[in-house]
């Protein structure tokens, strides 16, 4: 009797992921978690290579659960993220999820906001989301679809922020950039969805990440953070990986431009408990 060989019971086996801010945060979680799916994995960082290393070498490397390779490319930088794509499709033959995450804070006072801090949070935030999003559907075009591996030709998951909806003071940059994301993947999804490419946003409310160290580590910040999260505790990055992974998988296939919440019900108006 001829032996079938089995495929690995392995979600994201035999794809490949570039997960960008992927050496600290959310973006390692997301790394963490396709990884262990099985699919080979590019850990973008732009600074601190030891822990993009250390998060590469932490995914086992085999040929079960993929490979893990650190690049480093400034998302915002046409040139540096094409370099990353090549090196991707070079190394591991396409490209088949995409998640630009890297997202960047510099808070000001808007009438005190200096035009190199708007422009930088755009360049980063919403810049680098669209370059990697158009290198992500070219190849996945050039690719074809192949339903051995996916149901969908490509996916591209957004890491946006509660702020695509949640007006911030003091943070304008950053909401106008996470607001414009929708826009970007929604536009992707109508655009490409006939092609059977996914675009989708996750929306991550208050997680502990070195992005808002301030808001979590003592226990009065936390205790403050909470009156904003029905929920009543902070999320971790973890909470979003795995959330990531499904997104990427062929279990939500018939989810297309759209954002999915993350946030223990920040965005549920924790306001009005007591109040209105
Ligand atoms: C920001 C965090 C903030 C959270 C909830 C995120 O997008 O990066 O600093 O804690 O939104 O306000």
């Amino acid at each position: 009797m001829q032996k079938t060989v089995q495929k690995p019971n392995k979600r994201l086996f035999g794809q490949t992921a570039i997960i960008t801010g992927a050496n600290s945060g959310i973006g390692a979680a997301i790394a963490q978690g396709i990884g262990m799916e099985g699919a080979n994995v590019i850990i973008n960082y732009i600074s601190n290579p030891e822990a993009a290393e250390e998060i590469a070498h932490n995914i086992c490397n085999d040929d079960i659960c993929g490979r893990a390779i650190p690049f480093k490319a400034d998302v915002s930088k046409e040139d540096q993220v094409q370099a990353m794509f090549e090196f991707a499709i070079k190394e591991f033959g396409t490209v088949d999820i995409v998640v630009p995450n890297a997202g960047i804070q510099i808070d000001y006072p808007l009438h005190e906001m200096p035009m190199s801090a708007w422009q930088k949070v755009m360049d980063v935030n919403l810049t680098g989301h669209f370059l990697c999003a158009r290198e992500g559907l070219k190849e996945f075009i050039r690719r074809g679809l192949k339903p051995e591996i996916s149901r969908s030709l490509g996916k591209i998951i957004h890491i946006s922020s509660v702020h695509e909806v949640i007006p911030w003071a003091g943070h304008a940059n950053y909401a106008a950039s996470k607001g414009a994301i929708v826009m970007l993947m929604q536009s992707i999804a109508q655009e490409y969805a006939p092609m059977k490419v996914r675009a989708n946003s996750i929306a991550p409310g208050a997680i502990r990440t070195p992005i808002n160290k301030e808001a979590w580590d003592t226990p009065e910040a936390l205790e403050k953070l909470n009156h904003l999260i029905p929920y009543k505790r902070i999320g971790e990055p973890s909470d979003i990986g795995s959330a990531a992974v499904w997104l990427a998988s062929d279990e939500s296939e018939y989810i297309n431009g759209t954002t999915i919440f993350i946030d223990g019900a920040m965005t549920c108006y924790p306001g009005f408990t007591t109040n209105g």
